[in-house]
């Protein structure tokens, strides 16, 4: 367990990476909330102020290469070195393909894609001269599936897949790793904006244990990625935590 080793949670004021940094935090890491969001980030700061001055909070939008170089550049100069990093920060579309505008899917691949990389690339640049570290991508079932509607988040997300395990085999000698996770529908900001109640019973037909994942569902596997001391010869994989929806495939009588 890296005590007092820091890690960087993008994405981090909402849904998923919240829960993680409350999680991260109580395992003993240093936390920074990275998040576009400046409201979400000031109510981040109050949920998570019990955990004390091991929080911090920094404005970013992935999508910024400069932004990002600083981020990581910052959060190295204040808190010390970053040994872990959770690529969190993510937008969603519901649409349908022959409706979707070449701007929205460059919009999605520019957040959830090229912000991935970027982060990616610049926090491996400092593990390099940190000794090592632990880079997770939160992907999703839609990299993996053909969801109805998510042609441009699931290309997105399918990118993220691919890109985790070319980044994880150019590291591997380096002590840096590099997964992902593969999150079924997960009770979050994103998917109550993302959902109708049609879309939401249908998901809930295909999702073996019948129920969304819950935020801190998410955490533990997350934490046991970042963890060298756990994980050290695990690299390259994208661990689906989905309720079975993965497995499924005739689920009804
Ligand atoms: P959320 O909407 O609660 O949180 C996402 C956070 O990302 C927000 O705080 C938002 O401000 C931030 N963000 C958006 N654009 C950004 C940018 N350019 N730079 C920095 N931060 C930015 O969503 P949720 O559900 O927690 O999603 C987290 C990740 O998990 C996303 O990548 C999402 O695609 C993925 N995911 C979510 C699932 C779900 O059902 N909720 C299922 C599978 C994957």
């Amino acid at each position: 367990m890296l005590q007092n080793a820091s890690v960087l949670v993008t994405g981090g004021a909402s849904g998923i990476g919240l829960a993680l940094a409350d999680y991260l935090l109580a395992e003993g890491w240093r936390v920074i909330v990275a998040d576009i969001a400046a409201s979400a980030l000031e109510a981040a700061r109050e949920a998570l102020a019990a955990h004390g001055e091991k929080a911090h909070f920094i404005a970013l939008d992935v999508t910024k290469e400069a932004e990002v170089e600083r981020a990581i550049a910052e959060a190295e100069r204040n808190f010390g070195p970053i040994k872990g990093v959770v690529n969190s920060a993510g937008i969603a579309r519901d649409i349908p393909a022959l409706e979707t505008s070449a701007e929205l899917f460059r919009t999605i691949l520019d957040i959830n894609l090229v912000g991935t990389f970027l982060v990616c690339r610049e926090a491996a640049k400092a593990m390099l001269a940190n000794g090592g570290g632990s880079i997770v991508n939160i992907a999703s079932i839609s990299g993996q599936r053909g969801n109805l509607g998510r042609v441009a988040y699931g290309s997105s997300k399918a990118g993220v897949i691919q890109l985790t395990k070319v980044m994880a085999v150019e590291l591997a000698t380096s002590g840096i790793r590099v997964n992902a996770i593969a999150p079924g529908p997960v009770e979050t900001p994103l998917l109550k904006e993302l959902l109708t109640p049609e879309s939401r019973a249908a998901w809930m037909g295909v999702v073996p244990m019948r129920r969304a994942g819950t935020p801190e569902e998410m955490a533990g596997t997350v934490a046991f990625l970042l963890d060298g001391t756990k994980s050290g010869f695990v690299t390259g994989q994208t661990i689906g935590i989905d309720g079975g929806f993965g497995a499924g495939g005739l689920i009804n009588p």
